[in-house]
């Protein structure tokens, strides 16, 4: 799930970079996109290349110290901004011709070892699991949510066979007291059985800042609106950790791709019907050799299409079949 890993406190690792550089072509300059800016990773790879401007979010404020680093050294190429993906439709862009937007999904690695986040379940105080500009935390979900909402997002965002139980027992539980971060994991251990792959709570804590951090809105509009403002010929990246995610990104790309081979009589352009070019049919994961280095890039899956036409309207097949998911996350607006 976390891009950003730094197998020891020094060195800083971002997901398939090599192969990010080698779709964007930066050596070639152009304005780039950096939806998640986390550590700088990617940004500041492309601005190591001449010619290159890089526009970054990230929606936690703690980014602003990384950008302001990377903006000291590059000046006027360099810009962030303390925005959610999803509004990446509300940014000026002052007629820069974007040439590639790159999402790099999920959490940092100094974002899940920050205490205050509460994004681990290896924490022992409140739970939390906002990474910036959210509406509620995971403590009110928990404490406040009813029993059915609670198995709803545990069984449609973790995937958990054990929704039912879990959400009975925190709904139990919690007429004794709050329940913080450790009590919810013993929650989670008094159901399951010891000795998975992963740790018994994986699911849950994954579901349960799926919805925190509204990530399924947030991953539909941002490919959305990416889409509306990028230009003929750019390249819109997004790399995913987990199965929703890629499912998500997939279907965008494929549904909205035109698959008949381009006929080389015609100007390219007026070839296609459809939003975008598609690309590789299966996404591109990274190496042995990076996940020798970076053991959790074993998760990353990298998918890309090429804008090939300005439509209007493209986007009501894709929200209709995800709106299941999205009505989930509407269960917030109870709280
Ligand atoms: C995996 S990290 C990115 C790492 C980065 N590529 C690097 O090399 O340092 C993901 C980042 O995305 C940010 N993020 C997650 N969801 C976001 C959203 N909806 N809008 C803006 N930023 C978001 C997180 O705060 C986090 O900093």
């Amino acid at each position: 799930m976390n891009a950003t890993i730094l197998p020891n406190s020094e060195k800083h690792y971002p997901v398939l970079l090599k192969e990010i550089l080698s779709i964007i072509s930066p050596q070639n300059g152009g304005t780039f996109i950096d939806c998640t800016l986390g550590l700088g990773g990617y940004s500041k790879a492309i601005l190591k290349f001449k010619n290159t401007k890089v526009i970054s979010l990230d929606r936690d404020i703690k980014c602003k110290s990384v950008a302001e680093n990377i903006a000291k050294e590059k000046k006027n190429r360099f810009l962030f901004y303390n925005k959610r993906f999803s509004e990446i439709d509300q940014i000026e862009f002052k007629n820069s011709k974007i040439k590639a937007i790159i999402f790099d999904l999920g959490y940092s690695f100094s974002q899940i070892k920050d205490p205050s986040k509460g994004l681990s379940f290896e924490n022992k105080g409140e739970l939390n699991m906002r990474l910036g500009l959210n509406n509620f935390s995971a403590s009110e979900v928990i404490n406040k949510m009813s029993q059915k909402d609670l198995e709803l997002i545990f069984k449609y965002f973790g995937e958990d066979k054990d929704s039912k139980i879990i959400s009975k027992k925190i709904v139990e539980q919690r007429t004794k007291s709050n329940i913080n971060t450790e009590k919810l994991v013993n929650i989670i251990n008094s159901v399951k059985k010891k000795g998975g792959k992963i740790h018994n709570a994986t699911k849950i804590f994954q579901a349960i800042r799926i919805f925190v951090n509204k990530e399924i809105s947030e991953l539909i509009y941002g490919l959305i609106n990416s889409a509306k403002i990028i230009d003929i010929d750019g390249i819109i990246l997004a790399v995913s950790f987990h199965s929703l995610e890629d499912k998500i990104i997939k279907y965008f790309f494929k549904s909205l791709s035109e698959d008949k081979k381009v006929s080389r009589y015609l100007p390219e352009e007026k070839n296609y019907n459809k939003l975008f070019q598609a690309v590789n049919k299966k996404p591109i994961v990274p190496t042995q050799t990076e996940i020798d280095i970076n053991k959790p890039s074993r998760s990353a899956k990298l998918r890309y299409a090429i804008k090939k036409k300005n439509l209007i309207n493209f986007e009501g097949d894709f929200i209709k079949k995800f709106s299941k998911l999205l009505e989930i996350e509407d269960l917030s607006k109870k709280l």
